[in-house]
């Protein structure tokens, strides 16, 4: 209930521009967003990669408004990955193909994101193409397939909560294509996804082992310690070797679950937002932990 409020707050633009113009919300967002600046990201980069935690980097936006905001969006992050190559820090990219223009335009959202994978193969790196809601699902594959056939330098994202999740983890190794597993962060219809959390973690756990399997270098994101410790179960039971995969988690959260899997020996990834338009990706983190409120409540008081 109070997960779809959340979801339904995101998808306000008179709220959204209010909000993400408000004096207070750096202090608001500090938690989860790494700034609003490349260089604010790029030091969050270098400050991990200390840590031995690798990052994959994201230029907040979705749901652009036209084929000239997606241009700039790529040409954008065409600049981030320059600069993220230059400072030697060795992370991928992740991507939303709404704000490459995939509202406007299929051919154009591809012809958007090919030049940023192009880029990213020559520099020996990725783009991960996160998943949104599941009226882009399709898309979003389609997309992927096409990337990974010219270049093979993406990785898809998919959704444990959706009931077709199987059969596109199938497919997904069939052709070889690394999958980040997410449990799901939209606000979906019963009839496309699982409505009870126990139903979305065991959908979780049934196809982490397919991908641990099967995959092709699968990313485990999620901070949830019963998903973690039955993919570190799994990995022992069936002495997967640590360079197999990769966990990921977010920015933010859980710094006590990711130190212990790195001083464990485990590759781990941070997804590194940073920008101007968090609004939308904020109010997904409150929706996914709604106790988050009290701790924005609080921060705000110290004001
Ligand atoms: P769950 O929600 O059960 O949380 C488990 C525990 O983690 C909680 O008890 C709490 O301790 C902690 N936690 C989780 N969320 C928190 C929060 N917001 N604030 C504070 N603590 C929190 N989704 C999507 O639809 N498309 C995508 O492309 C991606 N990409 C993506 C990349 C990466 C690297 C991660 C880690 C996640 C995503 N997601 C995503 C989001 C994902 O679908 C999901 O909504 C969140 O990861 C929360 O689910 P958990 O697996 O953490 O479990």
């Amino acid at each position: 209930m109070l997960r779809s409020f959340f979801l339904f707050l995101s998808q306000q633009p008179v709220l959204r521009r209010w909000v993400e113009t408000s004096p207070l919300s750096r202090k608001i967002t500090a938690r989860f967003v790494a700034g609003r600046t490349l260089n604010d990201a790029l030091a969050v980069c270098l400050r991990l990669a200390d840590e031995k935690i690798h990052a994959t980097l994201d230029r907040l936006g979705e749901n652009v408004k036209s084929l000239d905001e997606a241009a700039a969006a790529r040409d954008e992050y065409l600049n981030s990955l320059e600069h993220l190559t230059a400072a030697n820090i060795g992370g991928s990219m992740s991507i939303k193909l709404t704000q490459f223009g995939l509202d406007f335009s299929t051919a154009e959202c591809l012809a958007n994101v090919r030049q940023l994978v192009l880029r990213a193969r020559e520099l020996n790196t990725i783009v991960e193409i996160d998943m949104e809601s599941s009226d882009y699902t399709d898309r979003t594959l389609e997309i992927v397939r096409a990337l990974h056939l010219e270049t093979g330098a993406v990785r898809a994202v998919i959704q444990a909560y959706l009931r077709r999740t199987g059969g596109d983890i199938a497919r997904l190794c069939d052709a070889g294509i690394p999958v980040r597993l997410c449990k799901g962060a939209y606000d979906e219809p019963s009839s496309v996804a699982f409505e009870a959390k126990s139903d979305v973690d065991a959908n979780y756990v049934t196809q982490m082992k397919v991908l641990l399997d099967r995959g092709m270098y699968p990313a485990i994101a999620s901070h949830d310690e019963k998903i973690i410790t039955a993919a570190l179960a799994y990995i022992r039971e069936r002495s997967i070797s640590p360079d197999r995969f990769e966990f990921q988690m977010l920015f933010g959260i859980r710094r006590d679950l990711q130190n212990k899997l790195v001083s464990e020996g485990y590759r781990l990834r941070l997804y590194v937002p940073y920008g101007e338009a968090w609004y939308p990706y904020f109010m997904r983190r409150l929706a996914e932990r709604p106790a988050n409120v009290l701790f924005l409540a609080r921060n705000m008081l110290r004001f």
